[in-house]
């Protein structure tokens, strides 16, 4: 193998600039011309591509966002496309593909590398934290810490005017981000789409907890627990309990800014692992990193085993507000 390329595809996640570099530079090292492919499976198919050297990937080690651009290519979905998209990669010379992005990302990965035949390696970036074979996605770490800052200064309003804060953060399908942060910010309750939620006994924990003596009170949502929303289960709460209720929704804050220590590291090694599958001829394959070692998969169970949080941690954030 002479000639790789790389992509970012779905949503972006802070650190995907750092495995980019990671694969740049270790594709470099091995050998090989790298070539960065924008806006994900869209630029193969558009021949939106270019060569990169080991300057092209300085100063972006801390830059929140992703340097390729990044997409959710409709257009890769069919096989036309997927045929465009090979007969590019062929022209282009290249012989490998690294992609960085979630388990919709692998499903396009796990089709280039099946059905087409182009060696594919899936690096595991997402902020939602859900891919199977992998403890941390890159991106989880800084999302989830960038929620707890803003978790963090809402809770100081939060006391000054006594008042209940519901705080909704990302997370379509996994509650990873709002366990987490409910865990980290000392929330008292936290509302995820892996479990179905009790606002009526919700609403009576906190009436109990204003009787022991708490003024205010913060409960973590994420977007897609099936209550359907923040605004609702304020609603819901003020008419049961009569308190003082505010809402805040943190929104696409929490995919941006630069990537902190935990997933610049993970960035580094996940592309420097993904580049030596490919030069160990190994294909349809997701590296991750499992206690502390890089462990590889194979690319479907990203999306037929999908990860879910540790249920265990939510027994513990009731003991830790009560
Ligand atoms: O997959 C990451 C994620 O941030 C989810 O948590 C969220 O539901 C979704 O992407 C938002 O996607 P978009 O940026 O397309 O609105």
């Amino acid at each position: 193998m002479d000639r790789i390329g790389v992509l970012t595809s779905g949503g972006d996640s802070p650190g995907m600039n750092a495995a980019i570099r990671a694969v740049v530079r270790s594709g470099i090292y091995h050998g090989l011309s790298v070539v960065g492919i924008r806006r994900g499976f869209e630029g193969i198919i558009r021949d939106d591509m270019r060569e990169m050297n080991l300057s092209s990937v300085g100063g972006i080690i801390d830059r929140g966002g992703t340097i390729l651009e990044s997409a959710r290519s409709e257009a890769f979905r069919t096989k036309e496309g997927q045929k465009k998209a090979v007969s590019n990669l062929k022209k282009q010379g290249i012989e490998g593909v690294v992609v960085i992005g979630g388990d919709g990302s692998f499903r396009g990965a796990h089709e280039l590398a099946g059905a087409w035949q182009i060696p594919t390696i899936g690096v595991p970036a997402s902020i939602d934290n859900d891919i199977t074979g992998t403890d941390f996605s890159i991106g989880f770490d800084t999302a989830a810490n960038t929620a707890l800052d803003a978790i963090d200064r809402i809770r100081d309003t939060a006391a000054s005017h006594e008042r209940l804060f519901v705080i909704e953060v990302m997370g379509r399908l996994s509650g990873a981000i709002a366990l987490e942060c409910a865990l980290a910010g000392g929330a008292e309750e936290v509302l995820i789409p892996e479990t179905v939620s009790d606002i009526p006994g919700m609403c009576r924990r906190l009436v109990a907890g204003r009787k022991r003596g708490k003024t205010s009170s913060i409960i973590i949502i994420a977007e897609g627990d099936e209550t359907g929303g923040a605004f609702k289960v304020a609603e819901q709460i003020s008419d049961a309990s009569g308190f003082e209720v505010r809402v805040s929704v943190l929104g696409h804050l929490q995919r941006g800014g630069s990537p902190s220590a935990l997933d610049r590291v993970l960035a580094g090694r996940l592309g420097a692992a993904a580049v030596e599958q490919l030069v160990k001829g190994q294909s349809d394959k997701m590296v991750g990193v499992v206690a502390n070692q890089i462990e590889v998969s194979n690319l479907e169970y990203a999306w037929k085993f999908r990860k879910t949080v540790d249920m265990s941690l939510l027994n513990l954030l009731e003991v830790l507000a009560s």
